[in-house]
């Protein structure tokens, strides 16, 4: 659903907040909420194109000089009260203009058109027939194509002038354009790898039909990351928080590089939520440089999570926690009159799940996005370098600042902790019988549609295959069983061992506590040992352990081992494990007396999201 929130720009690099950018870009995409804005901004850049995401509703002074304008798509309908619109005048500019999705929608709407509301969406993949007549910008593309679509509402009557250029089954308007005014849009989006011929339909927008040049070198970004460091710091110096991992490391490294030494400090913050060993981890790769000293702060965030159970309440304690930190620390080093600015790693998916771009829904707020946050960059004392990368461009830029694999090739390892991975239940309750397993009543954070989830979970008995087989039957389950009612469920596991049966077993209720903590910190050593000896490492992308409070006499908390597969944490594979592996690791598990079973996760995201909560 769309929210009223104004976009608040991180970074220069996307949202020239105050007019501070570098250089005109040729591009500007304007963001109407999409998911997938900002990728249309890297595919555009990665084509050699100098390309920025702006607010729709942009002045159309502010993009004088642009040679052509996307407009995204977006989750409204252009019938919606505050659906995002745009100034009129920027398509009277005589700029090529490519409207996606509901950008078609809008660019129907304004022109004249007709849009209406859909009976039935088109999601997925979608057969591209191509109309016989000239098109500018599906030339030289093949006639039947696929491509991916994602909507409900649909262009019945494009304006005047138009003609359509291409169908699909059930949408007679996939392509249209008046390549003499220089309007063009598609229904489907050409910047998913989805739609194969998707690359090629944005170059003939570029370079034919906008006469764009190549003026962007990704090897160049990083001094043009750098540029924009200095301007927005100015002659302050930047303040850290650090976490050993690969993005707030890249972030760190990048200004370091930009300022220099003397400019820039680090502050890594004990939480008492971290792996095993991290703390030492940080301490070996950057204290010894005296760029980073490290705060113990365990205590008050454990006193501060005392009785919480609520997944959202977990995350904004730790984030507001995180906030009063660094105002002590700010306090305590004298860096008070305007001398610093507060620099974080967070990354381009980080804000779009946190509801963080103009209209996109919250699914999780991530740390770095609580009020306390929000005010130091409405007030422009944040720098965050990396807010318009997906984690694989950061482990690039690392690499290219010469950073080693001990530090980029690390699993993503989320700010919150293990705080996330430990789960609560408000009440003691049982399994209950489903045709298919046992619902267990522990809820967990998924994703649907464009929505957030909180269900609970359901448990197969049966022993994990190797074959992957197990994690499709998942994903038919969820979406058999996670619509509205008591037995909705978001999320499936499998057994991998049990002290007791289901049925005999009860979820405690439970909160966050120093043994449950260190109970986890146990069990997930013992994986990433296990994973690292055996090379399984190497196979996922990421591999959080999760305690979850489901047990039988005295052994009340079981584990969920959640190996997945992803590129940018966006989506994600349950990847299945080698029984024999899986068989070891739960024999050293149950090893644990307070442990009453291992599980394994076998939902991919959508519909469960990475980290349980
Ligand atoms: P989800 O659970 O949303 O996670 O599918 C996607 C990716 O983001 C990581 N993650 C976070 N990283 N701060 C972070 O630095 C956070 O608050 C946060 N929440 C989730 C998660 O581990 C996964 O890689």
């Amino acid at each position: 659903m769309p929210s009223a929130k104004p976009s608040s720009p991180p970074f220069v690099f996307c949202c020239n907040q105050k007019g501070k950018f570098v250089s005109p870009s040729q591009i500007a995409v304007l963001d109407t909420g999409g998911q997938y804005c900002h990728l249309i901004a890297r595919k555009i850049r990665e084509a050699g194109v100098s390309s920025e995401v702006w607010p729709s509703d942009v002045p159309a002074e502010k993009l004088r000089g642009v040679k052509g304008i996307i407009i995204s798509g977006g989750p409204c309908s252009v019938y919606d009260d505050e659906s995002p619109t745009l100034d009129r005048s920027v398509l009277e500019a005589g700029v090529p203009v490519l409207g996606i999705c509901y950008g078609q929608h809008l660019l129907t709407h304004l022109l004249g058109g007709d849009v209406r509301k859909g009976d039935k969406g088109e999601f997925g993949l979608a057969l591209l027939d191509l109309e016989k007549v000239d098109s500018r910008l599906l030339a030289g593309i093949a006639t039947h194509q696929q491509v991916w679509m994602s909507h409900r509402d649909v262009t019945v009557a494009p304006p005047p002038g138009f003609q359509i250029t291409a169908t699909t089954t059930t949408c007679t308007t996939a392509a249209i354009e008046d390549s003499t005014r220089g309007y063009y849009a598609v229904q489907f989006h050409p910047e998913v790898v989805h739609t194969v011929e998707g690359e090629h339909i944005l170059r003939n927008f570029l370079f034919d039909i906008c006469g764009c040049a190549k003026d962007w070198d990704a090897g160049q970004r990083i001094s043009l990351v750098q540029d924009q460091i200095r301007q927005r710091a100015g002659d302050r110096k930047i303040f850290f928080f650090v976490s050993g991992g690969v993005d707030s490391t890249v972030a760190f490294m990048l200004c370091l590089d930009a300022l220099g030494s003397e400019r820039v400090r680090g502050v890594y913050v004990d939480t008492g939520l971290m792996r095993e060993g991290e703390t030492q981890f940080v301490r070996e790769t950057f204290a010894g440089f005296g760029l980073v000293r490290i705060e113990e702060c365990e205590e008050e965030f454990l006193s501060a999570l005392e009785g919480v159970r609520e997944p959202e309440l977990k995350r904004h304690i730790i984030g507001e926690q995180f906030v009063r930190v660094q105002e002590r620390i700010i306090e305590q080093q004298g860096l008070l009159n305007g001398k610093w600015i507060l620099g974080q790693g967070t990354i381009y998916p980080d804000t779009i799940e946190s509801g963080g771009t103009a209209r996109a829904a919250t699914i999780k707020t991530h740390h770095n996005r609580v009020p306390g946050i929000q005010k130091l960059i409405d007030a422009g004392l944040i720098v965050e370098p990396l807010a318009d990368f997906y984690k694989d461009e950061v482990r690039t830029i690392g690499r290219e600042l010469g950073l080693g694999p001990q530090l980029l090739d690390r699993h993503p390892f989320p700010g919150p902790g293990l705080a996330i991975r430990c789960l609560c239940a408000d009440s003691e309750g049982v399994a209950t019988k489903m045709p298919d397993g046992w619902l267990l009543p522990i809820r967990s954070v998924g994703v649907l549609g464009d929505s957030r989830s909180y269900a609970p979970v359901l448990a197969l008995e049966a022993f994990p295959s190797e074959d992957g087989s197990l994690q499709a039957e998942a994903t038919e389950l969820v979406n058999r069983g996670s619509g509205a009612g008591p037995s909705a469920f978001n999320r499936v596991v499998a057994t991998v061992a049990s002290r007791e049966p289901l049925a005999h077993q009860r979820v405690f209720a439970s909160t966050i506590t120093h043994g449950r903590l260190e109970l986890l910190r146990a069990a997930d050593s013992i994986v990433r040992e296990m994973c690292l000896e055996s090379g399984f490492e190497k196979e996922v992308w990421q591999f959080p352990v999760v305690l979850i409070p489901l047990g039988a006499g005295e052994s009340r908390d079981s584990i969920v081992l959640r190996p997945i597969r992803s590129v940018d944490g966006m989506t994600a594979d349950s990847v299945p494990m080698p029984s024999d592996l899986l068989r070891d690791m739960a024999s050293r598990l149950m090893a644990i007396p307070e442990i009453a079973g291992v599980y394994l996760d076998l939902t991919h995201k959508p519909p469960g999201t990475i980290e349980w909560e």
